[in-house]
């Protein structure tokens, strides 16, 4: 019997990362080849021809899996009954800023937009922010949506995460899909920590620490780690543009695997609501290694932290501890 579509919103669907993602969705890459969905796209007025336009192309594209587009600039009518919202509206940081130099005009956004989500959208929807300064823009998106479950409101640091494991298969010449188990602890922002010390990668005679094949600390503690932290800042340097197929196909990763369950033997990342695991800040979304079952994640426990690792975890929940005050600040 054929399933019963999903309703997918995407907000600032008329964007850069929204032209991306919303065919992939169509596609099946985000839910499955057997899910058909109906997508709700948001933007604002400026943006609604655009939007249209998006939609037009959509109608054109002739996907098997999708059963209705709804376009609006109506922030109710794009939210009622949604199963996932991937929340992509905002403004993106331009050359020589940082991701929370966007803070004041975002947060905004995502405080109005949480009371529309908690009305509106279907119970158990589960919500994924994209814009940035992402791991704020979700927390504030969760606390103005109180009936919400924290546990449903995530952040994407999957894009890192990736980001991650393409530099490694680049470093040691092997398959991405072979490596496994990097961890982005904390924030999506320069104070990331992207840690290599539990990955591993699929050899023909077995599986293989990352640090014993790649023999170079210094390169794993040095470059590897500012190259992914700074990788965001780099695509807008060369593009002048920030990132947008890689930023759509990781938010399509995030989603499946929170629904669909990650593999055995293997944890992503994702931006969670802290419980203060790994004595991270509680009570701010921060990123940790996750397994996902059910439709549920679960933070990965019991990994060992080593002094060096302490000193990068406790950096970035600093400084995501500083953004909740500021995004406080710029909505008081
Ligand atoms: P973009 O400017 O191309 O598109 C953003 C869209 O949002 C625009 O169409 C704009 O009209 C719309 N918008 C603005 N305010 C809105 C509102 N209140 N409601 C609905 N829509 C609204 O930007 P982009 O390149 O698509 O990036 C979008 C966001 O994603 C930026 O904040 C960017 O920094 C962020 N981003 C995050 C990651 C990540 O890994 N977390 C990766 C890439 C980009
Ligand atoms: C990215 O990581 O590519 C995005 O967050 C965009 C940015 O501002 O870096």
């Amino acid at each position: 019997m054929a399933k019963e579509p999903v309703r997918v919103l995407v907000t600032g669907a008329a964007g850069q990362i929204g032209y991306a993602l919303v065919p992939m969705i169509a596609r099946g890459v985000m839910l499955g080849a057997d899910q058909p969905v109906i997508l709700h796209m948001l933007d604002i007025p400026p943006a609604a021809e655009a939007l249209n336009g998006v939609k037009m192309e959509l109608v054109d594209a002739a996907f098997p899996l999708l059963k209705g587009v709804v376009a609006t600039t109506d922030v109710v009518e794009a939210c009622t009954g949604v199963n996932v919202a991937v929340m992509v509206g905002g403004f993106p940081r331009k050359e020589g800023m940082e991701r929370k130099d966007v803070m004041s005009k975002n947060v905004s956004i995502y405080k109005s937009q949480a009371s529309a989500l908690e009305q509106h959208a279907a119970p158990n929807c589960k919500v994924l922010v994209v814009a940035n300064p992402a791991n704020t823009n979700a927390l504030i998106l969760k606390e103005f949506a109180p009936s919400i479950p924290a546990k449903n409101i995530t952040c994407l640091t999957r894009l890192d995460h990736n980001r991650a494991l393409g530099q490694i298969s680049e470093k040691l010449n092997v398959q991405v899909s072979d490596v496994k188990n990097v961890i982005i602890w904390g924030n999506h922002s320069s104070s990331q920590y992207p840690d290599v010390n539990h990955a591993t990668v699929m050899t023909p005679s077995g599986e293989k620490p990352v640090r014993e094949l790649v023999k170079d600390d210094a390169w794993l503690n040095g470059e590897f780690i500012t190259t992914v932290q700074q990788r965001g800042a780099a695509i807008i340097k060369a593009r002048k543009l920030s990132s947008a197929l890689s930023a759509a196909s990781a938010a399509c990763d995030h989603i499946r695997d929170w629904v669909l369950g990650t593999p055995e033997g293997t944890w992503v990342s994702m931006g969670v609501y802290s419980d203060g695991s790994y004595n991270a800040p509680a009570g701010v979304i921060y990123s940790f290694p996750v397994t996902c079952k059910n439709g549920e994640w679960t933070i990965v426990q019991g990994l060992a932290i080593d002094e060096f690792s302490r000193k990068k975890l406790d950096l970035t929940g600093q400084e995501l501890t500083e953004e909740k005050e500021l995004a406080y600040s710029c909505l008081s």
